[in-house]
């Protein structure tokens, strides 16, 4: 499996160093929220593993700055599926990693990819992940954009109405701004 996270490195240098920063987000907010040793490993290597798929895309477009035209947008929104497609014949990657990596792009009210799923179907590695995922990128730097400040990064997962568990981007707040 860490094959995988070559194959990222060589194909994409910044999304390999996305994926490292999402752990140490994901990771420091599981021990915020107390989970055990066994969840914590499983929200380590789901973040590890979670833009594997971006192997798949070409650079044009992960390295592309300004808007994405919509067929490259299409592209884009195939990288959670294939990532499920990579690990899922790897027997050392359980139903919660592969799930995780498929559905990170899924929100609560429906409106996310690739399943639209709801509320009831997103787990809690999966929402955990979510919001580590979108203050990652917001915070790095990318060739195309600078950083953005912590503090203006979490007011837009605030303002991220339906989409995210309020009282887990609450208990993030912590973890945002004071780590
Ligand atoms: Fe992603
Ligand atoms: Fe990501």
């Amino acid at each position: 499996m860490s094959d995988w996270l070559t194959t990222v490195r060589q194909h994409h240098e910044g999304t390999y160093q996305h994926c490292l920063l999402v752990t140490d987000i994901a990771v420091d907010f599981g021990l915020s929220l107390g989970l055990g040793t066994f969840d914590l490993e499983r929200l380590h290597s789901a973040a590890m593993f979670h833009d594997i798929g971006k192997a798949r895309i070409p650079l044009a477009i992960l390295d592309k700055p300004g808007r994405l035209e919509a067929e490259e947008r299409a592209l884009i929104e195939t990288h959670p599926s294939a990532g499920w497609e990579a690990l899922k014949e790897n027997r050392n990657i359980s139903l919660e990693i592969l799930d995780a990596v498929r559905h990170r792009h899924e929100y609560l009210d429906g409106s996310g990819y690739p399943d639209g799923l709801g509320a009831e179907s997103i787990s809690d590695v999966v929402r955990i992940l979510t919001i580590s995922d979108i203050f990652a990128a917001l915070i790095e730097q990318r060739n195309y954009k600078p950083s953005m400040p912590r503090e203006q990064a979490y007011e837009i997962i605030q303002s991220m109405h339906g989409k995210l568990e309020v009282p887990l981007v609450a208990a993030f707040r912590e973890v945002a701004l004071n780590r």
